[in-house]
């Protein structure tokens, strides 16, 4: 078999068309062209995924794929073992070998292992039940959550809160992350302390973060009048004892799986706030919308995965064309929180430097995820992208149906515009006057949904989840953990606990703020 050297040579020399000859009619059945052009083409690089209501469409037309580099990326899934790979994830078999786990959130919406699928939807059920309860009143009058987490434990939430809950809330919920206390000031000022119940969410439940902001949340309620600030927290965690052992009554821990990761851990309790907002119902929507994306993924063939295709573009803007970022625009303000909910998944995955079998890779891994929101970011950094040196693929996500009930005009407004961006990307314009020049064939991916509603969001958030795998398989490199982050940690330890000598400007620093030791 073709080794992955040999393919990666193979990508580097294939003919390079722009998109506008891929896209050329000329080339459409003329002597000899291979490819397709305008129409079919669109037709073989774009297609959708249903959902119980509405669905997404996903257009790659607008990328450099063509035949040939599509052939070589599917020998390259031949060679790095894809679909033995997928199986392996789906029959909850070891995929992260350095901390010998399985990765299991796709049992929580349903899809895996039988057995472990019983267990999952058991922990929903669960926390459905807690929900349901405290939407009853079970814990006196609650009208706000503060949901205490960082990384994974605090990104989804924030991400599923703001895109689902904009018109109709149970709860007002906030999310903290950050260890600076302006931030849960922040929160403490919105809140009033005999309504408010707290979420500590954290895999590992010894986060230093979230446990002193847990504490000084604590704090918070039993100086404002509290008199059980205990009897006001609820736990999501895979580690129940250590919640135990800080203080939480077991009736109130909301514990998931250990094989479930930090950035893969939205389907689990960590979702708690988003069912305190939205309901059970939409977050059980949420999970169906995943499990559609996980059918998609595990059962359809390598040619027309829409998740492999957008990860054949990622490497191949990645590795063949050198692109060091990725750029997401979210044309919708409810997915603001997209992009940064996207860099956790995709940098911590495959921000990775040595492959599964502990060799150095022999080329770039993840390109650094990016973005924002439309129109907002065309008047900001749209600038680089049409004219800049750099070559940036860039997804645009947009919502066929408005978020508004104001005048139709800003939805029409939004959505031409997202459009448009696309396409003067890939045209450019030529002028004499070498200021206004737009040199073109950039590439740019569509995702389109008819609606973004929950189930919506569930297929958004698993389709990048399983892109990041696919990108992983097809690198080699193990997307489950993310030891990267271990050493600065130590190193905050070390300051803290003091005796140990830093490089000099550490030292200086540390001094100047009067934290040396
Ligand atoms: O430091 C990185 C990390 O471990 C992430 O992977 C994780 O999502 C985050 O910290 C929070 O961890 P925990 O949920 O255990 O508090």
């Amino acid at each position: 078999m073709t080794t992955a050297a040999e393919l990666w040579a193979r990508l580097d020399n294939l003919p390079r068309p722009t998109l506008g000859e891929l896209f050329s009619t000329q080339r459409d059945g003329g002597e000899g062209g291979s490819e397709p052009g305008n129409d079919e083409r669109v037709a073989n690089l774009s297609g959708r995924i249903e959902l119980d209501e509405g669905g997404i469409l996903f257009d790659w037309s607008k990328t450099h794929l063509d035949s040939a580099v599509i052939s070589a990326f599917k020998d390259l899934a031949e060679t790095m073992n894809f679909a033995e790979m997928r199986k392996k994830l789906f029959a909850g078999e070891i995929v992260n070998p350095t901390e010998g786990r399985a990765a299991d959130h796709g049992t929580l919406r349903g899809t895996g292992d039988e057995a472990k699928v019983e267990e999952a939807m058991a922990l929903i059920d669960r926390m459905g039940m807690l929900v349901e309860a405290i939407h009853q009143g079970a814990l006196g009058e609650i009208e706000h959550l503060i949901h205490i987490g960082i990384g994974g434990s605090a990104l989804g939430p924030a991400l599923g809160v703001d895109a689902l809950s904009r018109d109709l809330s149970y709860c007002d919920v906030h999310v903290v992350s950050n260890i600076d206390g302006v931030a849960l000031e922040e929160a403490f000022a919105r809140c009033d302390p005999a309504k408010t119940l707290i979420a500590v969410a954290s895999k590992t439940f010894t986060t230093i973060e979230t446990m002193t902001n847990a504490e000084s949340a604590l704090k918070w309620l039993s100086d404002n009048g509290v008199s059980d600030p205990g009897g006001r927290v609820i736990a999501l965690t895979a580690n129940p004892e250590g919640a135990v052992e800080w203080g939480v009554d077991e009736t109130r821990i909301l514990p998931f799986q250990e094989s479930v990761g930090g950035r893969y851990s939205i389907w689990s309790s960590i979702g708690f706030p988003i069912a305190m907002a939205v309901g059970m119902d939409d977050f059980r929507a949420f999970l169906a919308g995943a499990k559609a994306v996980d059918a998609h993924f595990r059962d359809t063939d390598i040619s027309d995965n829409l998740v492999v295709r957008a990860a054949f573009a990622d490497l191949y803007y990645a590795r063949v064309r050198g692109c060091q970022t990725r750029a997401v625009f979210a044309y919708d303000e409810r997915l603001g929180l997209f992009p940064d909910y996207l860099q956790q998944l995709e940098m911590e995955s495959n921000g990775k430097r040595v492959t599964v079998d502990m060799q150095p890779v022999d080329g770039p891994t993840a390109p650094i995820t990016w973005g924002g929101v439309g129109t907002d970011a065309q008047h900001a950094v749209f600038q680089l992208l049409h004219q800049g040196t750099h070559l940036v693929p860039v997804d645009f996500i947009a919502s066929i149906a408005p978020g508004d009930d104001l005048d139709p005009a800003h939805h029409r407004i939004l959505l031409m515009n997202c459009f448009a961006q696309g396409a003067a990307l890939m045209a450019g314009k030529k002028g004499d006057d070498p200021a206004r020049n737009y040199p073109g064939d950039r590439p740019s991916a569509t995702i389109l949904c008819d609606d973004l509603d929950a189930a919506t969001l569930g297929a958004l958030i698993a389709f990048h989840e399983h892109r990041t795998f696919a990108n992983a398989v097809l690198l080699g490199i193990n997307p489950f953990d993310q030891f990267g982050v271990e050493l600065g940690k130590q190193m905050a330890k070390a300051i803290e606990q003091g005796g140990e000598r830093f490089d000099a400007s550490t030292e200086a620093l540390l001094q100047a703020a009067g934290l040396s030791q």
